[in-house]
């Protein structure tokens, strides 16, 4: 992995207008260079202001949404027009409002009977849009867009969940963290994570100063701060991050 890139940003608005841009340049380059655009979205309330301005003409007119797919790297285990859900999320500010193709959108499975059924069914729709024979190469989406919980997790792999080891297939399941809502996830696993081309962290508020220390300085381990076990293996690595979250760091850019 290159070396991690750390953009600070003033507050939240000037993150999400700086994240929107790093998508708007990564559908460019990605299309221009293999024909489409793989993105993942999380959940969370940071992503959602950088869904929102991406949905702007100023951002949404420069995509060429025709040639973009859209996956998810987590999901909460709850109907699609939950409030929690994280599809609906990222239908509301932003899918809904830009012309996507809905067939164009991969949203992970929740009506299966478990967690781990519909994981091991967004793994099976992986394998069909990604066209990789058999589990043992990962998908390579071209972003990943995550964000940074308090307690380090990211996507939803939690601190010493069993969903950190599985190295064997795509997508997990996982109980709730102790962060709300406690509610079963589905989530990408490292393999996934670490195969992308480029992967940015959208982190907001002093809430999180601790904890992004803990992971850009002092290299946590990977069990107590799951984020810390991001690391692409062929591709980069963005943290767009804004003063509050940053004040703990002590090399401030
Ligand atoms: C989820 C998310 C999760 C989220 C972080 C940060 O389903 O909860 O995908 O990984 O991105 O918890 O969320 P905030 O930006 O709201 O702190």
């Amino acid at each position: 992995m290159t070396a991690p890139i750390l953009v600070v940003c003033e507050n939240a608005d000037e993150l999400a207008n700086r994240a929107a841009d790093f998508i708007v340049e990564s559908a460019r380059q990605s299309i221009a260079e293999r024909g489409c655009f793989s993105l993942a979205l999380s959940g969370g309330s940071t992503p959602e202001k950088t869904y929102t301005l991406l949905a702007e003409p100023a951002h949404s007119a420069a995509i060429d949404w025709a040639k973009v797919f859209v996956f998810f790297a987590d999901e909460r285990f709850v109907a699609g027009d939950d409030p929690r859900s994280n599809f609906g999320l990222a239908q509301r500010t932003l899918l809904a409002r830009v012309p996507l193709p809905s067939a164009q959108v991969f949203a992970i499975p929740v009506y299966g009977e478990s967690a781990a059924q519909c994981a091991a069914q967004y793994a099976e729709i992986l394998a069909r849009w990604f066209a990789t024979p058999g589990e043992s190469v990962p998908p390579r989406l071209d972003l990943i867009l995550l964000g940074l919980g308090e307690d380090g997790h990211a996507a939803s792999l939690f601190p010493g969940a069993a969903a950190l080891a599985v190295g064997d297939a795509w997508v997990t399941w996982s109980p709730p963290g102790r962060l709300p809502p406690p509610v079963d996830r589905i989530t990408l696993t490292y393999p996934v994570l670490n195969a992308a081309r480029r992967v940015a962290f959208l982190v907001a508020g002093a809430n999180k100063a601790a904890t992004l220390q803990e992971v850009v300085e002092q290299h946590a381990s990977r069990e107590q701060r799951p984020a810390a076990g991001v690391q692409p293996a062929d591709g980069t690595l963005t943290w767009f991050v804004d003063r509050d979250a940053v004040q703990s760091l002590r090399l401030r850019r």
